[in-house]
């Protein structure tokens, strides 16, 4: 059984690739310093799949820390690295806590595979490295633009960090530019659970429908979009989940066509603030209290995937769609409550 290190491990997406790992026979080892997750996390992954993760609390960004995770679990074969500071609003306001936090911990892994021939590594990135798009859909191809905050610039350098490193060494990567994650797992014992107000769309509707919250603002109807709200690709966390599996499988059959490749994973449509919330209002049976507001700065105004690589290449396509998410995320939400 070939073990996989996953690098914040006990986060949204982390956790949802946890367990499609485990479910496609991987051993997994969680590395996590729990500041925007909790330890329950793991026992909910083993409650979903009846195999309990490893589990080691550390912070990546501190070498010897770092040292410890490879040195405890020395049959580590490939690392998926979540592990990363990613609000947009509060890059903006700490940037050097963000570079340190995020390029630190990258940093950190990648040289301890380098010293223990470790081959394999799968990187979180996202579409937030494009920037605004002049095209749609956004194909991997497209120019990336200048970053609009030090979150996205994190993402843009990390690519170019590993375009060096797989340059000088053995290790190969796959990139995984995601869109919008939303939702969670049918089983609702994990899904996203941010600290403090939420910054994203999915979780601050949720939290309005349960009474957390006294009411939604939808951040700007003046868009040059069909209803006036921003566009975004959302896509079902589990189907993200299962896109690292098949990257991970890929690198270790050594299917990789290159020792750096990037795929777009999201469904490759667009919805609108407005269609989200109708959504949500129709598989919840909730009436949304919302209002429109202000635009919110630094929101790009459209985007969505071209998704075509990743179903040729990696043979994965998403397959939920906007009212399967929008449920799910309910479901996550009530089950939260109790
Ligand atoms: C979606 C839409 C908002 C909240 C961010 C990161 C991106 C990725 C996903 C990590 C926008 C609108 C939101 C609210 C609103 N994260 N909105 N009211 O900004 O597209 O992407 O999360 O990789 O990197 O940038 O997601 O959910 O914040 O916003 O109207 O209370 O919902 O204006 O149009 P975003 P989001």
């Amino acid at each position: 059984m070939k073990t996989i290190l996953i690098t914040g491990g006990t986060g949204f997406i982390g956790s949802h690739t946890t367990v499609e790992l485990q479910k496609a026979g991987y051993n997994v080892v969680i590395a996590d310093n729990l500041s925007n997750s909790n330890e329950n996390v793991i026992d909910n992954i083993e409650k979903i799949t009846n195999i309990r993760p490893c589990f080691i609390k550390v912070d990546l960004s501190k070498e010897d820390e770092c040292k410890k995770v490879f040195d405890k679990y020395p049959n580590i074969e490939g690392v998926i690295n979540f592990a990363a500071s990613k609000a947009v609003g509060e890059s903006c306001e700490k940037p050097i806590m963000y570079y340190k936090n995020n390029f630190g911990i990258i940093l950190n892994v990648l040289e301890q595979m380098k010293q223990r021939d470790i081959k394999y590594f799968v990187q979180s990135s996202s579409c937030t490295v494009y920037g605004e798009p002049d095209k749609l859909p956004i194909k991997e191809s497209s120019p990336i633009k200048e970053a609009t905050s030090p979150y996205g610039h994190t993402k843009q350098v990390s690519e170019e960090i590993l375009k060096f490193v797989t340059l000088s060494s053995n290790i190969k990567v796959i990139a995984l530019r995601y869109f919008n994650p939303i939702g969670a797992h049918e089983s609702a014992l994990i899904g996203e659970l941010p600290n403090g107000v939420p910054n994203n769309l999915i979780p601050y509707i949720t939290q309005t429908a349960i009474g957390l919250r006294k009411q939604l603002t939808v951040f700007g109807d003046d868009y040059p979009t069909p209803d006036g709200t921003c566009i975004r690709d959302y896509i079902h966390v589990v189907d993200l989940a299962k896109a690292h599996v098949v990257a991970i499988d890929r690198l270790i059959n050594n299917k990789n066509k290159k020792s750096l490749e990037f795929f777009n994973i999201g469904t490759g449509n667009g919805f609108s603030v407005l269609e989200v919330i109708k959504s949500f209002e129709k598989t919840s049976g909730v009436k949304l209290n919302y209002v429109i507001g202000p635009r919110r700065q630094g929101d790009i105004i459209q985007i969505y995937a071209d998704t075509s690589l990743a179903e040729k290449e990696l043979g994965w396509k998403a397959q939920e769609n906007l009212d399967s998410m929008t449920l799910s995320a309910w479901k996550w939400q009530l089950a939260l409550k109790k």
